[in-house]
């Protein structure tokens, strides 16, 4: 008879995911997707994964989000079909590439000046027309246009002879910092009205929207009832982690990544892991997140707190006693899964806590 393999069967560091929680996840957003009669476009930054990727759009997302046209090129290359560049490109060897890109897969890349829009025009001119969508800033003060330049921006690109503007889109990443529930719903509303706003000002001038994107994980959930809102596109809600834990966005059991890390050492005051910050990063929150306490969480074992990481060690204080010995094994919820998935060249799938696959994250350390 062949025996069950278990984590515990496993070497460490090793990068887990649970299959069902994970299905769960992604079951959710397509039901409020399906709910609000609207699109459902998720960002692969926190997976970079095909078969997860496949995952979305069996339940229908209508293609990807990428931040980085190397992602896309590897997405294009697993099948996907419909992808959303969601970065300003405007270098010419990525216009070189981009203009290659789009013979195997649809494209749409985000604008977010006019400099860069006559960057992208010229480099497709006797190219085939590209879509492209208006990135509007909604209050993280990243890239994007303010909501009153957008029409302005709009009439500039509607001129240009290769570029066909399609949507507007904005991404509320200072939901973040948000101190409560409440504040993560006004920053949602914000989020949409900007698109929606910004959109509805354009149609009055005569040229057609009909993309209206917005996403966060905190937000998405309320940005996705408002009126004029065509599309979601949430990351982080595939794996969850403690951020959105510590934003009250998720519960830890809805936390689908784990990194499972062996006792190394153990000491009077403290347990020594071997995840240091090539396994668990030492991200502590995105966009001045404050919601974590320290570098992860020990599933089961609220005695400790990972209070310091060297690359190798992660070091756990204890507040009470322990049961953890030497060679132990336990699951640690990262703070930010989207940058610890790609430290790991595949996942280890788990159901019901049994191994029963190995993915690869494709797009791991695609960054050009
Ligand atoms: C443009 C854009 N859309 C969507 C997302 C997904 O955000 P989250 O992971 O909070 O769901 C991001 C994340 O950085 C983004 O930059």
């Amino acid at each position: 008879m062949m025996t069950k393999k278990t984590i515990h069967t496993l070497d460490t560091p090793t990068l887990l995911l649970d299959l069902t929680i994970l299905e769960k996840n992604l079951d959710e957003i397509s039901l409020i997707t399906k709910e609000n009669k609207i699109n459902w476009r998720p960002h692969i930054k926190t997976h970079k994964s095909i078969e997860i990727a496949k995952m979305q759009l069996e339940r229908g997302a209508c293609g990807i989000t990428v931040a980085k046209l190397e992602e896309a090129e590897v997405m294009a290359l697993g099948g996907i079909n419909d992808i959303l560049i969601a970065y300003p490109l405007s270098s010419p060897p990525k216009l070189e590439r981009l203009k290659a890109l789009t013979a195997k897969a649809k494209i749409t890349i985000a604008i977010d000046s006019l400099a860069q829009a006559e960057k992208v025009n010229e480099a497709f001119s006797g190219a085939s027309l590209l879509p492209v969508w208006i990135k509007v800033n909604s209050g993280l003060n990243r890239c994007g246009v303010e909501v009153d330049e957008v029409v302005e921006l709009a009439i500039q690109i509607s001129m240009l002879p290769y570029l066909q503007l399609t949507g507007i889109f904005t991404h509320a990443g200072h939901s973040y910092a948000a101190k409560s529930l409440e504040e993560i719903k006004e920053i949602a509303y914000r989020e949409a009205k900007s698109v929606v706003e910004s959109a509805n000002a354009c149609e009055l001038v005569g040229i057609k929207i009909p993309h209206r994107s917005i996403g966060s994980t905190p937000t998405f959930k309320y940005g996705a009832a408002i009126t004029g809102i065509t599309e979601i596109r949430p990351g982080n809600a595939a794996f969850y982690d403690m951020c959105q834990v510590g934003l009250g966005v998720a519960e830890a059991s809805q936390c689908a990544l784990t990194v499972l890390a062996s006792v190394v050492s153990v000491k009077k005051d403290r347990v020594i892991f071997d995840t240091g910050s090539k396994a668990l990063s030492l991200d502590q929150g995105a966009h001045g997140n404050k919601s974590v306490v320290g570098y992860g969480s020990v599933v089961g074992h609220s005695e400790m707190t990972i209070a310091r990481l060297s690359e190798e060690h992660g070091v756990a204080l204890l507040h009470s006693d322990t049961t953890l010995t030497l060679t132990d094994k336990v699951q640690i919820i990262p703070n930010h899964a989207c940058v610890v998935a790609n430290l790991f060249d595949e996942y280890t799938i788990l159901r019901n806590g049994i191994v029963i696959d190995n993915w690869p994250v494709d797009a791991r350390g695609k960054m050009k």
